[in-house]
């Protein structure tokens, strides 16, 4: 049972405070979780509270949605069964008592519902993979590492905001770590070579000023072959657009020029042809249905179409897609919607309808490797948590690792396979 709940303000990667949460149960247990955030946010995500006080890091204290916890959501679910998780998250979103989680703060109600799955696992004895999977837990994922940044997540002046490698061809998920580490050296050396910045945005990748988005993938195929590897058949390649952060107006601007949706579309179906790539999230704008349906026509059947700022891992916007026939893979993030048990009910829903599904961090993260876990309970195959560099990007990366061994063979890396759709 659960015998006391508490929050604290701690700071995530950008310096920014953000919630974490202790649960107490009342065999001992004491287990926490710490809640992400993003920059690039989606305006339907689920509410993030913040203080707006001026005086304290400048308007982003989460004081009030620590008090939320310490105060109501805590005291709610006093005394519950900590396996109950979907009783718990249920009084947690009636304790809130809205429809966006903005009382106390999606922020505050994830906290709570995260670290109480942890608590229950240590109880249970188990591994949270386990627990949250049962016995058939078992796919590693396919990481996909984001080596360039650009967009809301790097003072350059790229527009997408997400160049990935995916090391689909790896016999298991530390191979493929492996893989995507060397790469991303090799690719350090080759934009340093040709005079580009090799600072690092909020993602751990690099962040160089390049002139196109199509430098980006070239520059990315490059390292691959350097390397010593082979594109599209050992690491292919992608991009999380991000076309929210450029779209106004029902304008697109690329490389500084306005482009309509139907241009936009033409040039992905080109770089696809291009290149070797697997997944394209977010090519469009978050309310841009019409033209998200064409899109889909037009490419879904080559690749991997995620929604993220479109879906929200929001399962009623997940439903609205698949009846349309609109994208075809379901962005991940736990604080998009705000309970453990609202996530696996839009990454149910996805896998029912032929979606794939990738598990994602937030360009605001902290030490917390929940999202490791979770990608593994549910055997989704691919997950993206930054590049392999910088210690919160890392960290979900090592706790793969550690699944990995403890599964021993059990474990499963399923490598392309992850994308029924790709091309090659
Ligand atoms: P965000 O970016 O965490 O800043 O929203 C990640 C993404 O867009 O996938
Ligand atoms: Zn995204």
């Amino acid at each position: 049972l659960i015998e006391a709940v508490n929050a604290r303000e701690i700071l995530d990667s950008r310096g920014n405070p953000t919630v974490e949460v202790e649960v107490l149960l009342d065999d001992g247990i004491v287990q926490r979780a710490a809640v992400p955030s993003g920059a690039s946010t989606g305006a339907f995500e689920a509410y993030e509270l913040r203080d707006g006080d001026k005086s304290r890091y400048s308007g982003k204290g989460v004081l009030k949605a620590v008090a939320a916890v310490v105060d109501e959501l805590g005291p709610a679910v006093e005394g519950v069964d900590a396996a109950d998780q979907r009783v718990i998250d249920e009084i947690l979103i009636d304790t809130d008592g809205t429809e966006n989680k903005s009382r106390t703060g999606a922020n505050a109600i994830l906290g709570v519902s995260l670290a109480v799955a942890k608590a229950a696992a240590d109880s249970a004895d188990l591994p949270l993979f386990r627990y949250l999977g049962g016995p058939n837990a078992h796919v590693l994922p396919v990481p996909l590492f984001n080596v360039i940044n650009g967009g809301e997540h790097a003072d350059n002046g790229i527009d997408f905001q997400e160049f990935f490698l995916a090391p689909i061809g790896a016999d298991s998920f530390s191979e493929s770590l492996r893989w995507g580490a060397e790469t991303y050296h090799v690719l350090k050396g080759e934009l340093k070579a040709a005079g580009f910045s090799t600072g690092l945005g909020d993602e751990g990748g690099f962040a160089p000023d390049l002139p196109s988005n199509r430098e980006g993938l070239d520059f990315l195929v490059k390292a691959i072959e350097k390397a010593g590897f082979t594109p599209g058949r050992d690491i292919a390649v992608g991009l999380d657009v991000a076309a929210t952060e450029f779209f106004a107006d029902g304008v697109y601007t690329v490389e500084g020029k306005p482009w309509s949706a139907e241009k936009l579309t033409d040039y992905f179906a080109g770089l696809v042809n291009d290149y070797p790539i697997v997944t394209i999230e977010d090519a469009l704008a978050e309310d841009d249905w019409d033209n998200w349906k064409a899109l889909t026509d037009k490419i879904g059947t080559q690749v991997q179409l995620v929604g993220d700022d479109l879906f929200v891992t929001n399962p009623e916007r997940l439903a609205k897609g698949i009846q349309l026939g609109v994208a075809n893979s379901l962005l991940v993030k736990v604080n998009q919607i705000g309970t453990l048990s609202e996530t696996l009910d839009a990454v149910e829903l996805a896998h029912r309808s032929g979606y794939t599904t990738m598990f994602s961090h937030r360009s605001g993260e902290t030490e917390d490797t929940t999202i490791a876990d979770l990608v593994v309970a549910v055997n989704s195959g691919q997950i993206k948590s930054g590049a392999p560099a910088r210690s919160e990007r890392v960290a979900k990366y090592n706790q793969l690792l550690r699944i990995e061994e403890e599964l021993g063979d059990a474990a499963e890396f399923i490598g392309r396979a992850a994308f029924p759709r790709y091309k090659g």
